[in-house]
């Protein structure tokens, strides 16, 4: 199993996560019950958006281990910010769970709930059917209301940026963000803004560690040296890297051998990287190498560094 993080509620975070999105919902069943059952985890990341929670909860089922001993998180869709309880009520069902031990707010933008698509709204002109003047400080006042009522134990934020937290959540947060879920890996390690949330105690979580599907991370050069030298899976070494740094990592896969690999490598790899190793990849994104995989198309500046709006 995989050591625990802290988060500034006082519950403990496994430090290694399996990651849902884009797991297909015929597969993700077999992938969460072997993950549980076989691969050491216990620490399950999903979200409404992903269209698979039903999955996901039947996949805990059938893997046998009992709730308390895992850690279950999913996310609030952007069209369903102004009535928190609501969506996660919803989730809870789906997963059939009666808590989550941690509920991020998805992003913060908010899609206009009574538009065109429940998921996508969309404009007549093409751009996105965004809520521009929604008060966030209403969606985190309303999360906050859920943990006083026992439905979450853990609240947090995905994909926002430093200047929004700074901003628009911690001046009224009566409980700070637990983490902030976001793009971070070898070529987008957005070394400011991890700084910034270890500051504020907030626990950075790693979205696509690997570099999502088709990733050139794992064609890496210095990864790669790193890993003939060290005796490790270049995989093993871009999630390592992350652990190191006391990032939640969340990998993704519906493979057995790959689920189990990417949980025993990435604690391996977080043992054997010397201080030399972990500056040399530290300084690969710098060196130009800079991907940014997720471009999602609100039409708002987020404000993140790398992300242009579109
Ligand atoms: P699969 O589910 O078939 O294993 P990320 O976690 O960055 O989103 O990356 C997930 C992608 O990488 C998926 O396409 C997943 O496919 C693949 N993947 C997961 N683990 C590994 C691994 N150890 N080596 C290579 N590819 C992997």
């Amino acid at each position: 199993a995989a050591p625990t993080v802290k988060l500034n509620s006082g519950y403990e975070i496994p430090i290694i996560g399996l990651g849902t999105w884009q797991s297909k919902p015929d597969e993700v069943i077999a992938a969460v019950e072997y993950a549980l059952k076989e691969g050491g985890y216990r620490h399950i990341d999903c979200a409404w958006n992903y269209g698979n929670e039903k999955e996901v909860g039947e996949g805990i089922r059938r893997s046998g281990v009992p709730r308390s001993e895992i850690f279950v998180t999913s996310k609030i869709w952007a069209s369903k910010l102004h009535d928190v309880e609501a969506a996660l009520d919803e989730s809870l069902a789906n997963l059939g769970l009666d808590y989550l031990d941690l509920y991020l707010v998805h992003w913060p933008i908010h899609l206009n709930p009574n538009g065109n698509h429940p998921i996508f709204p969309t404009l007549p002109n093409g751009e996105r059917d965004v809520v521009r003047d929604w008060p966030l400080r209403e969606t985190w006042k309303q999360m906050e209301a859920m943990v006083k009522k026992g439905k979450v134990r853990s609240i947090g934020v995905s994909n926002f940026s430093e200047r929004v937290l700074e901003q628009d959540i911690l001046p009224y947060a009566e409980i700070v963000p637990a983490v902030d879920q976001c793009e971070l890996h070898l070529y987008n390690p957005q070394h400011k803004l991890v700084a910034y949330l270890k500051s504020k105690g907030i626990v950075p979580q790693a979205y696509s560690p690997l570099g999502s599907s088709n990733s050139p991370l794992l064609k890496d050069e210095t990864a790669a040296a790193i890993a003939a030298d060290r005796g490790l899976q270049v995989s093993d070494v871009l999630l390592g890297y992350l652990v190191a740094k006391e990032i939640v990592t969340l990998p993704k896969s519906v493979n057995p051998a790959r689920i189990k690999a990417n949980l025993e490598g990435a604690l391996a790899a977080a043992k054997k990287l010397t201080p030399e190793d972990i500056e040399k990849l530290d300084g690969v994104a710098a060196s130009g190498k800079q991907l940014r995989l997720i471009q999602p198309p609100w039409g708002v500046d987020l404000g993140f560094e790398n992300w242009p709006v579109k």
